[in-house]
């Protein structure tokens, strides 16, 4: 089929290439000449893996080709993907101007019937307005139709969840709309949820929102466990067995971040805002998430009393591993609260260094590698459990930092792997 897909971040730039591999043609449009200009020379501009080498193939197949143009990258599509960013307005609700302007440029040079499929995360009810916005500004005699398609990819696996996913869902109240998507999805080979546009927006919302859910849960439970002596391991582990429950999203630390579950669960509260219904469950998740966040400072502010000249060494920057992203990050709360109590920071990423570099405080010291970022430090911390990072040996710790003390927001260490290693080790969820 003959695809366009608006917007290139990281939802657009995967679905597109993603749907040229399974042998569609597919233009992505994009207003960033710097961003287009790259992707035409093979090059991704975000960090996913295995997305640059999909890419290539594709250039060199003819299957994919990149353009700002809209006139020209919506010529005789059968279907234009909608994947441009919807980031949170000021209210906590999605803010939708990415998603008007590119209605109105749809609008303006859209010269046939085409289905228009929002993958970008939007509030129920969006489709429906897009579909107006759209009909509204329309230049030429032609048919929309829409649909939706949320995406559940994971920044960082955003390939291998495409052709790996545990479902793909397509909502629309147009019947020829839905056999399209059907048939242009056939090919990943994946169990399709088939229903109509609300009930395709609203799963989206509700599957973030139940793995935040998720989380805040077991970080709750681990911050018993430590006060009453349980090990949040094993109580993972017991309570994830149970089919009902299910093992994954059960690893307890120091919160989500990223640019999904902080954005989307603000956003359900707002909508239910809306719609005259309170959502408690999903307000105390968003609270407990903040608050665990900083409770790595909290540990150290226990433990030592005062930070003043301490030298920390901070371990991970990004959300999440496999990532250069710095959205939301606890790393960003982390180290703005240890300056504040006069730390010296030393912090390592493998990735995100420079983006954390336009972030994080002025005042934080960057190192080139683990062991640098321990040489001499009288505290380290762990943030983000890249495998470097979990793999780096304890023995490493002992013989760099000045006194081998670690906090580990990531629970990288079993207790077992710590006892008789010469490290003063404090970890979430479990007895010291
Ligand atoms: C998330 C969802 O997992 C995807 O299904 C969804 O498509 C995506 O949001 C989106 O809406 O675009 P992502 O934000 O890339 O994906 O990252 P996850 O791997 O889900 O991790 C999110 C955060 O939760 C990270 O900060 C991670 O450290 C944290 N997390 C995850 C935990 O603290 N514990 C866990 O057990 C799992």
């Amino acid at each position: 089929m003959d695809i366009a897909v608006i917007g290139t971040g990281y939802v657009g730039l995967v679905t597109g290439v993603c749907l040229s591999e399974l042998g569609h043609q597919v233009t992505c449009i994009d207003i960033d000449e710097r961003k287009v200009e790259m992707l035409e020379n093979g090059k991704s501009p975000i960090y996913e893996d295995g997305l640059e080498e999909l890419l290539v193939q594709n250039l060199q197949k003819g299957r994919v080709d990149f353009t700002t143009d809209y006139r020209k990258g919506l010529r005789n599509k059968q279907l234009v993907y909608l994947a441009v960013g919807t980031p949170q307005g000021d209210d906590g609700s999605a803010d939708l101007t990415y998603i008007e302007a590119a209605c109105r440029n749809i609008a303006e040079n859209l010269e046939n019937d085409t289905v228009i499929v929002t993958k970008s995360t939007v509030p129920v009810g969006t489709n429906e307005h897009i579909k107006e916005t759209i009909e509204a500004n329309l230049v030429h005699d032609v048919t929309i139709n829409v649909a939706s398609n949320p995406e559940f990819l994971r920044q960082g696996s955003a390939v291998h969840d495409t052709f790996h996913g545990d479902r793909i869902v397509i909502g629309s109240d147009d019947n020829e709309a839905l056999v399209m998507l059907e048939r242009v999805n056939e090919g990943f080979g994946l169990p399709i949820v088939k229903t109509d546009l609300r009930s395709a927006e609203m799963i989206k919302y509700a599957s973030n929102a139940f793995l935040a859910t998720k989380i805040s849960f077991i970080n709750e439970m681990a911050n018993l466990s430590e006060r009453i002596g349980a090990n949040i391991d094993h109580v993972a582990r017991g309570m994830g067995m149970d089919n009902r429950i299910g093992g994954s999203f059960l690893n307890a630390g120091i919160g989500y971040g990223g640019s999904c579950f902080p954005k989307d669960t603000r956003a359900i509260i707002s909508i239910g805002k809306e719609a005259d219904y309170d959502m408690p469950i999903l307000e105390n998740v968003v609270d407990a998430n903040e608050r665990q966040r900083v409770i790595i400072v909290e540990k150290l502010l226990t433990r030592f009393s005062s930070l003043n000249g301490k030298r920390v060494a901070v371990l991970g920057l990004a959300f999440k591993p496999n990532t250069d992203d710095m959205r939301e990050a606890p790393s960003i709360e982390v180290t703005g609260k240890l300056i504040e109590a006069g730390a010296e920071v030393t912090a390592y990423d493998p990735v995100a260094a420079d983006n954390a570099k336009t972030i994080l405080p002025d005042q934080v010291r960057y190192a080139g590698s683990v062991e640098e970022a321990l040489q001499h430090a009288d505290i380290a911390i762990i943030l983000t459990e890249w495998k470097e990072i979990k793999e780096f040996p304890l023995a490493g710790y002992r013989d760099r930092m000045n006194e081998a003390i670690l906090f580990d927001g990531r629970n990288c260490f079993t207790l077992d792997e710590v006892r008789g290693s010469g490290v003063e080790y404090h970890s979430i969820g479990r007895p010291v």
